[in-house]
């Protein structure tokens, strides 16, 4: 049983002391790598370890095709300011391979998890030497897992997995007691700037789990130009995620006088502290009839933007 630090508890200051000892305990005078996508947890981890390994943590950004527009560059441009080295790695090819005629949400999941940790990274740890990955998993990715909601892409020990024995490497986890709001005041506290710390959360297996049904590369790019609009219409709203869902069925449409059975894209806004439970955020009619405008006018194939009005439970933030 992981023993949660909650935001109240949390002393940043003596948090971040203790895991940079902890870390410089464990790797002794070797190396480690991590994955840094950009998100609030791989971002703190980055910053962690650079503090504790210095040069001796190598850090990856995989390009995995499911990332968001200009998501690579933008991520290697901010740490690039914080003193952070990122190495990006392409590996589209590799991903779009496992996801080809996957559509069962679980068995994108593992496609991914595989790709990720096996092929991909696995195949770059095992060059490097490296002996440890540092990951950013959270609380309430452990939990999500363990009740059997959804495999998160970076929960192994608690699933009975041993990475050491399936991937060749350990993994060293130090936001394991944390949620995501307190995740926040460590990055925070660490220094990364509000741009990073405070962004929304984005899944591990990115845009893959907001299509449902296969994730094909122009499916991916369908949804990753929805996004763009969603996220520019959304950033000034104060909500706790926001994000854009391409579905598999069609309805018929019309543009130009003639029929058309095109794609639908739904829309999420969540308001939530800790994504454990959330409620659709009250978007006026307004953002939410202009999103829709910008949708149909720039994503091309789709005719219908519904709004998510369930909260979660039942529903979760991502469809996947
Ligand atoms: P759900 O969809 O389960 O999401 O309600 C809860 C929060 O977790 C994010 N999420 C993930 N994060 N790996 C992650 O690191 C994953 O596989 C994953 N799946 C969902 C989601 O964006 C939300 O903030």
């Amino acid at each position: 049983m992981i023993k949660e630090i909650t935001l109240q508890d949390l002393n940043s200051d003596l948090f971040i002391q203790e895991k940079v000892e902890d870390i410089n305990k464990i790797v002794g005078d070797g190396m480690a790598i991590n994955a840094l996508s950009g998100g609030v947890d791989s971002s703190v981890v980055t910053l962690l370890g650079h503090r504790a390994l210095g040069k001796r943590l190598r850090t990856i950004f995989v390009e995995n095709g499911l990332m968001r527009e200009g998501e690579a560059q933008q991520v290697v441009d901010f740490f690039s300011e914080l003193g952070v080295v990122v190495e990006v790695v392409d590996a589209g090819k590799e991903f779009f391979a496992a996801l080809h005629g996957v559509t069962n949400p679980e068995e994108k999941r593992e496609a991914i998890t595989q790709t990720f940790y096996k092929n991909v990274f696995g195949k770059i740890v095992r060059e490097s030497g490296a002996k440890y990955l540092l990951q950013g998993t959270i609380l309430t990715d452990i939990d999500e897992t363990v009740a059997g909601i959804k495999r998160q892409h970076n929960v192994f020990e608690q699933l009975g997995i041993d990475p050491q024995a399936a991937f060749g490497y350990k993994i060293i986890e130090p936001l394991i007691q944390l949620r995501k709001d307190a995740v926040r005041k460590v990055g925070k506290a660490l220094g990364l700037p509000a741009a990073l710390f405070d962004r929304i959360p984005f899944p591990g297996p990115a845009l893959s789990a907001r299509v449902i049904g296969e994730a094909t590369p122009e499916r991916i790019d369908t949804v990753r130009r929805a996004t763009t609009v969603v996220e520019r219409n959304l950033k000034d709203t104060s909500a706790f995620q926001y994000l854009a869902i391409l579905h598999e069925d069609r309805v018929t449409g019309m543009r130009d006088g003639k029929r058309d059975f095109g794609q639908q894209i739904e829309i999420r806004c969540w308001d939530s502290t800790d994504a454990r439970k959330a409620t659709p955020t009250r978007l006026s009619f307004e953002i939410l009839e202009r999103l829709a405008q910008e949708i149909v006018q720039q994503v091309p194939g789709i005719v219908s933007v519904t709004y998510n009005i369930t909260p979660k439970p039942p529903s979760t933030i991502e469809a996947v």
